[in-house]
């Protein structure tokens, strides 16, 4: 494995180097670390590690014991993904006699309580060391302890032999930035429980943090809400695909348990037509020839009514939710409804706007942030708020801009500056490569370049990014396979240091991944022509 990554070369040049790769013979028997770690030092000393003679525990310092639910079942899932149990027709590993690595102590120093949820602050650092015959990892907190149990199982590999051997090594760990999303849209296709479920083990292993879960849109409202059943009884594709109370629930504590915070999208005042079936007079009827037609549009702004429902809405989303964050979307709204009727017409009039619609885009979204902040939880919003210069002045609980157009290929997301527009706040980027299923080859050589671009101070606002799979042509049958080991490179730009860019190595590594990937239930498609080496000839 090479410690010191050259720059990238260019993205014609990538490719052309990648063609060349990927003639080659995959997953030589080596670790393979993803993403890869700040700063790995490894030995030549092999150790042994035998099923029968192997144990994570609690270190005897640490301040999380046996009544860390987190860790425990934590310990259990690495020690079958380390040790192939996932599936039991893997040959057994070949015991040698020689140094033997026995225990993997795991020791946490800071946590007062083991049994939170995630956050945008949590501390996700950790150190290993890995040495005969006990192995330490260090962690702050649970949250970090979750990562190093991640990249301690990806050091164990089997030797040519089939014994499982790894490397005495010292690693020292943390993300480069803290929010690292998966956005999956329920709306255009309901994506059954155990596919959410699957893509957060997935996450797991690529060490990203945050489920941005689009949850309902135009298509469909599969969240069934306790206030307001009404809406996905009328707004879902069928009573069947719906998410109950307790659906909501497992996904948030499957995901806690992995260190990964959800972030409901609940997307206004556009993309709304299945809210309007369950909820009536929600949405703007559109006018033709100063007639009301069947149509409607997006969100009514003018209307009392309007607020109250939601404002009852996001109180429920706010306490069903635990995360600090409720997405608000705010992208994309079709102002000719707005501008076909003559009720919003007056109501422009009485405030004044003129004929621009971006203000009373700004009324509404104005309202729905304070409505947001009165429940003290942060918003983000999509690029368009801050195109249409909404003022934000007044927000006083944190406000994150997601942009999505424009910019190369990967939304990033940052939290903006209050009261100055976010100026810089953000850069922008496009979902295409997603949707339309572009190579694998193609985003692992992207060179990231616009997670750099900008001033010192732009920089510092920028607190990550996601790979946003959109639903239209996703459901169950392709979303895992669509998405890995795809969004694995943007999970490695979001944590490894900025200087690792080096594509021969980052080929080599992946190729094992998504073999490892693979191995432990996860259906992501090959980057190469060949095969998995004999360890991980499994199905998913
Ligand atoms: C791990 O140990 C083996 C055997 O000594 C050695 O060949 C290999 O280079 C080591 N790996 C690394 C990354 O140092
Ligand atoms: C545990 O703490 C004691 C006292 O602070 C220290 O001497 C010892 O080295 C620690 N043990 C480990 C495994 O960190
Ligand atoms: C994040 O969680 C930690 C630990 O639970 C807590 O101390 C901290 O205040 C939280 N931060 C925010 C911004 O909620
Ligand atoms: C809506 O609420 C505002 C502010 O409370 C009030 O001034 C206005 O009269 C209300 N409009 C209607 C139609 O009830």
């Amino acid at each position: 494995m090479r410690q010191s990554p050259h720059r990238a070369p260019g993205l014609l040049l990538a490719l052309v180097a990648l063609a060349a790769l990927v003639a080659q013979a995959p997953a030589q028997q080596r670790p393979a670390l993803w993403p890869f770690p700040r700063s790995v030092n490894m030995s030549p000393q092999l150790l042994n590690i035998a099923e029968d003679y192997f144990l994570i525990v609690h270190g005897r310092n640490s301040t999380a014991g046996p009544s860390c639910s987190i860790l425990q079942e934590a310990f259990r899932r690495y020690y079958n993904y380390i040790f192939g149990f996932y599936k039991r027709h893997l040959r057994p590993a070949r015991f040698h006699p020689g140094p033997q690595l026995e225990q993997l102590q795991v020791t946490i120093t800071l946590e007062p309580q083991c049994d939170s949820f995630p956050n945008m602050s949590s501390d996700e650092s950790y150190s290993l060391l890995v040495q005969e015959p006990v192995a330490y990892l260090k962690a702050n907190r649970v949250w970090g302890a979750l990562r190093g149990l991640e990249t301690f199982s990806q050091l164990v590999y089997q030797d040519c032999y089939g014994a499982l051997t790894i490397n005495e090594s010292t690693i020292i760990d943390f993300p480069r930035f803290a929010h690292r999303g998966i956005l999956i849209d329920t709306s255009r296709h309901y994506l059954p429980m155990k596919t959410i479920l699957k893509t957060l083990d997935a996450m797991a292993f690529n060490k990203f943090n945050v489920l941005h879960w689009h949850i309902v849109d135009d298509q469909s409202f599969p969240y069934q809400s306790i206030t307001f059943p009404q809406l996905s009884d009328k707004g879902s594709y069928s009573l069947r695909h719906v998410y109950t109370p307790s659906d909501v629930d497992t996904v948030l504590e499957y995901a806690r348990f992995r260190g990964i915070r959800v972030i409901p999208e609940f997307d206004t005042p556009g993309h709304t037509q299945s809210w309007g079936k369950g909820q009536k007079g929600l949405l703007t009827p559109c006018y033709s020839q100063r007639k009301q037609t069947q149509r409607v549009g997006p969100i009514n702004p003018t209307l009392n009514e309007t607020y109250r429902f939601l404002t009852t809405f996001f109180k429920e989303i706010s306490s069903v939710f635990p995360d600090q964050f409720i997405h608000l979307g705010g992208d994309e709204v079709d102002f000719e409804c707005w501008a076909s009727n003559p009720n919003i017409q007056n109501f422009m009039k009485k405030k004044g706007f003129g004929k621009d619609f971006t203000r009373l885009e700004s009324f509404y979204i104005k309202k729905i942030l304070d409505i947001i902040t009165s429940l003290k939880k942060g918003s983000i919003v999509w690029q368009e708020v801050f195109d249409d210069n909404v003022q934000v002045r007044t927000v006083k609980t944190p406000l994150g801009a997601e942009c999505w157009s424009q910019w190369e290929r990967l939304p990033a997301i940052a939290l903006s500056q209050r009261g100055n527009k976010g100026s810089g706040a953000y850069r922008k980027g496009t979902w295409d490569d997603y949707r339309e299923g572009a190579s694998v080859v193609q985003l692992n050589s992207f060179p990231f370049n616009h997670f750099n671009a900008g001033s010192e101070k732009e920089k510092q606002l920028v607190i990550g990014g996601e790979a946003c799979l959109w639903g239209e042509f996703v459901d169950a049958t392709n979303l895992i396979p669509r998405l890995w080991p795809r969004a694995s490179a943007v999970g490695e730009r979001l944590w490894s240091p900025q200087a690792v860019t080096d594509l021969e190595d980052a080929y080599n590594r992946l190729a094992i991944h998504r073999c490892r990937m693979v191995s432990r239930g996860i259906a992501a498609q090959p980057l190469f022509t060949g095969h998995c080496s004999l360890e991980y000839r499994v199905e998913a």
